[in-house]
């Protein structure tokens, strides 16, 4: 290959920093409503009464729509639409499959299952008054008693076992050190830039939803099933999105009640979700609790690997963290035994976040270990190297390629861990304690069959359509500089087309599959396109423009198609990335203020198509681990189940100042068994493991071991 610089930069970059970029909310037309919901204050409860006359009565609101207006909104739930809708995610692996009763569907009953629910959606000229008639809506809220429902010990979730224990071939001296925890993280909000929104349109007996999403095909598919008609009559166009994180992965109610309220009005509706509603209304990471017990010979060789989770999720829906998936395959213990337990609770519906599961799990095992580690009297390093797995165990596979081994060599070179001390407050920098600490991570490297269309037009234009999408990730840009390197063309030649509903399948940008999904397929379009080229005009001779050959076999266009068929057909191997992270940190122990003042994180994910856009991913995910480990935490009312935190002003993520310097080293090794381009995924396993490197470099700093997320005043004052 020729052509680009391997680090083309952001092809929408002038668009979005000019603002030239429209997200959902911003595609409104003239005409368009504006929704808003009120918000239940708490949960379980159910609705005593509802008076929506005066806020109907308002000026400036079009209709005001409560449960009991499902009707007239042709809102119903039903086991079918439920299916398509993250309330489904995972209660197959609770034994709930959608046959044994529907889901959560807001506005359907006058119970109130979490805190949050909506109540009513007015819809209004504007967003001002459409606020100010959700203040006019009197209702009053009768607590109910909450269900007393027994603990689920879920079934395979994930394509992992949630209960699993088996032994290995790897054999253990005497076991010498045992170490036991019990770990917790908090509830987080996903905070993407862009809220949630959708805006919908409908043309006579067609809609278009200009909507917020990572999958825009199985957005059509469940708004279509909602509204009751076919799926070919839905359109979801989501061009850009600014982020998405999960929050935006699985379908959510508000997607298809936008398209429901301007059907029932007969006009463009746009229902913009406030932070507050996200918070309840597109998922979160819920809280997990989790013991982790290693046992180890005196060499450090593990002979017991166990991980217990306890998890929460909603009254009906599925999804929760399968904390313990990485614990199952990421070291040779002799044994290991893998648990998960899910309790019901009055909140809202969990979704996946950022490396769900492999996150909170990640913390609470690479803590373990390195409180192993300093039991054992032994370099962390070499304690996960003595314990590396040389093959998935678990699936008793091959990797299909693992340089993790190299990731920890580069990593600790480059932040010279030589320099630590395993004895904490060894080391000072102007009045603050230094520490340094590691953690791995690891992450599946998915991929599902991908289809994308490639035009050639007589101006020499090309033109790549795919309904995938860019969460800025850098899809858009990859698939360019894959054109552009590939046809020896010029950039300004090159457009591509996302986000279309009505372009060819593309999976859902989610679970850090789409790169190794959609690359292999524009590879195949590229090549069908000289090929068919070479069959039309036969004898280019010399160095011939793409379109001059088009012109001279006597055509004004030239269509092709390119497939993928996902992950490769060799399932003897075991698909995953790897990664080392590396940390150091200053602690003010006096104010209890640490700053992270150095993250170097060595990854192993395949080859590198954009080095730039993949280290901006890595750190991007390291930005994240900050937040995890140091601020973020949503909190909820005991009484009213009602989360407090549900806002930017009290839920705190990092900022600029907030993050140091942050170096990004790929091993850039090319999986070929992967696909032919060698690259796996990278949208998520910066994450996990980096709360724990920096929990690990705390220790090493002060000699406190924090045990729970974000780290406490208590762990780095040492004082309540
Ligand atoms: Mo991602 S958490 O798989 O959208």
């Amino acid at each position: 290959m020729n052509g680009t610089e391997p680090s083309l930069q952001r092809v929408d970059a002038l668009d979005k920093v000019t603002g030239r970029a429209k997200y959902a909310a911003d595609t409104k037309p003239h005409d368009c409503l504006i929704a808003l919901a009120l918000r239940a204050t708490m949960a379980p409860a159910q609705i005593a009464s509802l008076d929506v006359s005066t806020a109907r009565a308002r000026p400036g609101v079009i209709d005001v729509f409560t449960h009991r207006d499902a009707e007239r909104l042709g809102w119903t739930s039903s086991p079918e639409i439920d299916a398509l809708s993250a309330e489904h995610l995972g209660r197959e692996a609770l034994g709930d499959p959608a046959s044994k009763g529907a889901a959560f569907r807001p506005l359907i009953s006058d119970e109130i299952l979490f805190a949050g629910q909506w109540i009513a959606l007015v819809v209004a000229e504007s967003i001002e008054i459409a606020r100010e008639a959700l203040a006019l809506i009197k209702v009053e809220l009768l607590p109910s008693t909450p269900p007393r429902l027994a603990p689920i010990r879920p079934g395979p979730f994930f394509a992992g076992d949630m209960q699993y224990a088996f032994d290995t071939a790897n054999a253990s001296g005497p076991v010498a050190v045992c170490q036991r925890g019990t770990y917790e993280t908090p509830m987080q909000l996903h905070q993407p830039m862009e809220p949630t929104a959708t805006t919908a349109i409908w043309d006579g007996e067609n809609v278009t939803l200009h909507d917020s999403t990572q999958g825009v095909q199985a957005a059509r598919e469940y708004i279509a099933a909602s509204l009751g008609i076919a799926p070919d009559r839905v359109r979801v166009l989501s061009p850009f999105v600014g982020g998405g994180f999960g929050s935006k992965n699985q379908i959510w109610p508000h997607e298809a009640l936008a398209a429901h309220m301007a059907r029932a009005i007969g006009r463009p509706v746009c229902m913009q979700l406030t932070r507050a509603d996200m918070a309840v209304a597109s998922g979160y990471r819920s809280q997990t609790s989790q013991i982790v017990e290693l046992k180890a010979d005196d060499e450090g060789r593990l002979a017991l690997l166990r991980h217990d989770s306890h998890v929460q999720t909603s009254l009906k829906g599925g999804f929760f963290e399968p904390c313990g998936l990485n614990s199952l395959l990421l070291y040779k213990a002799s044994r290991i035994e893998v648990s998960h337990q899910v309790t019901r609770h009055p909140i809202s519906t969990p979704t996946p976040f950022r490396a769900p599961g492999e996150t909170p799990g990640s913390f609470a095992l690479e803590t373990a270990l390195d409180e192993l580690a300093c039991k054992l009297g032994q370099d962390p390093v070499e304690l996960r190297m003595r314990n590396f797995a040389d093959q998935d165990y678990y699936h008793n596979r091959e990797w299909s390629s693992n340089d993790l081994a190299e990731c920890y060599r580069l990593g600790a070179e480059r932040i010279g861990w030589h320099r630590r001390d395993v004895n904490p407050r060894s080391h000072e920098r102007n009045g603050r304690l230094v520490g340094l600490g590691m953690a791995t991570t690891a992450y599946p490297a998915p991929a599902l069959p991908a289809t994308v269309r490639l035009v050639l037009h007589a101006s020499g234009a090309l033109v790549l359509e795919t309904s995938a999408t860019d969460i800025g990730t850098g899809m858009r840009t990859l698939l360019a500089q894959h054109v552009i390197d590939a046809l020896a063309v010029s950039p300004s030649q090159v457009t591509v087309v996302l986000g279309d509903s009505n372009l060819p399948n593309a999976p859902t940008a989610g679970r850090s599959k789409s790169t190794a999904s959609v690359l292999p397929a524009a590879a195949q379009a590229c090549r069908a396109l000289l090929a068919a080229l070479d069959e039309i005009d036969p004898h280019p001779g010399g160095n011939v423009a793409l379109h001059d050959r088009l012109a001279r076999a006597g055509r004004q266009d030239f269509t092709v198609e390119g497939r993928s068929s996902g992950l490769s057909t060799n399932q003897e191997l075991s698909f995953y990335s790897f990664g080392a992270h590396f940390v150091e940190i200053e602690l003010d122990e006096r104010i209890g203020r640490v700053r992270v003042s150095r993250v170097v994180s060595a990854m192993d994910c395949g080859r590198i198509l954009n080095p730039k856009l993949a280290a901006s991913q890595i750190r991007g995910s390291i930005t994240f681990g900050i937040g995890m480990a140091l601020m973020e935490q949503a909190v909820r009312h005991t009484a009213s189940n009602r989360i407090v935190t549900d806002n930017l002003a009290e839920y705190a993520v990092p900022v600029h100042a907030d993050v140091p310097e942050i170096e990004v080293l790929f091993t850039n090794k090319a999986d070929l068994e992967m696909n032919e381009l060698g690259a796996r995924g990278l949208g998520e396993i910066g994450l996990p493991g980096l709360a724990a490197a920096i929990g690990n470099a705390v220790f090493n700093a002060c000699g406190r071991r924090g045990r729970t997320l974000p780290l406490s005043a208590k762990v780095l004052c040492g004082q309540a």
